[in-house]
């Protein structure tokens, strides 16, 4: 196979970022670029985000999950903690998030610690659920080998009927992860390459440090 992709090739023009118009936090300035983004762009799901960890392997992954919450702590997500990647966090917490929001022309890159968010909020967030996705993380042993989809599916079944007319707890092995940023860098894209790159570094008096990088 030989796919030549070098004409591929798209100039980057709709918006700028400035100094003179961005906020002292990382954390209001991704509430204004998702917001944007989620009123005036059609993305779709404009809270997926890749986050990438650092596996037992050595090897980094990425895979994409849903935004669940932010607040001027962190981010939140929900997921198996069992998982491929739950197993990664717990032995390494730092993680990187990202956002590729292509018909804003804007990427977000933030490296952060994750850590697992109070059970009681878990709880909260599980109810708020629908019962299918409640039955779904419940039957799924996330990342583990199957045999067949049937197996899954028959799963499905014996838990339906198990749990006929009763709430469905809350599996101790599912919960959300709460990623506390270090560092978040705004991408936006500009003519001939030129792109705005603004990053914020947390430093050691937990003050956050604006730099302009080079595109
Ligand atoms: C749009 C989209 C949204 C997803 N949302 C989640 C999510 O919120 N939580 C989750 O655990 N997996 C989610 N997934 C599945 C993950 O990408 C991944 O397959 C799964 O978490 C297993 O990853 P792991 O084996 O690396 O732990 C989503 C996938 C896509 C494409």
């Amino acid at each position: 196979m030989n796919t030549d992709l070098s004409n591929y090739r798209k100039s980057y023009e709709k918006q700028e970022l400035l100094e003179s118009n961005i906020s002292e936090n990382p954390m209001e300035l991704f509430q204004k670029w998702f917001h944007e983004v989620d009123t005036h762009y059609n993305t779709g799901e404009t809270n997926a985000m890749t986050v990438s960890t650092i596996g037992l392997d050595g090897y980094p992954k990425s895979r994409v999950v849903l935004l669940k919450k932010y607040t001027h702590e962190g981010f939140i997500f929900y997921t198996n903690y069992e998982s491929e990647k739950g197993k990664a966090i717990t032995a390494n917490p730092n993680v990187c998030l990202s956002f590729f929001w292509h018909e804003a022309e804007r990427q977000i890159i933030i490296k952060g610690k994750a850590e697992k968010i109070a059970t009681n909020l878990s709880d909260g967030y599980f109810e708020s659920r629908p019962r299918g996705s409640q039955l779904g993380a419940l039957v799924s042993k996330q990342s583990d080998v199957i045999e067949s989809r049937e197996v899954l599916e028959n799963n499905l079944k014996a838990l339906e009927n198990e749990f006929e007319g009763k709430d469905i707890p809350r599996p101790e092995f599912w919960g959300g992860f709460i990623v506390k940023p270090v560092e978040i860098e705004f991408w936006q894209g500009r003519p001939n390459r030129l792109h705005d790159r603004i990053r914020y570094q947390l430093d050691s008096e937990y003050n956050w440090q604006i730099h302009r990088l080079s595109p």
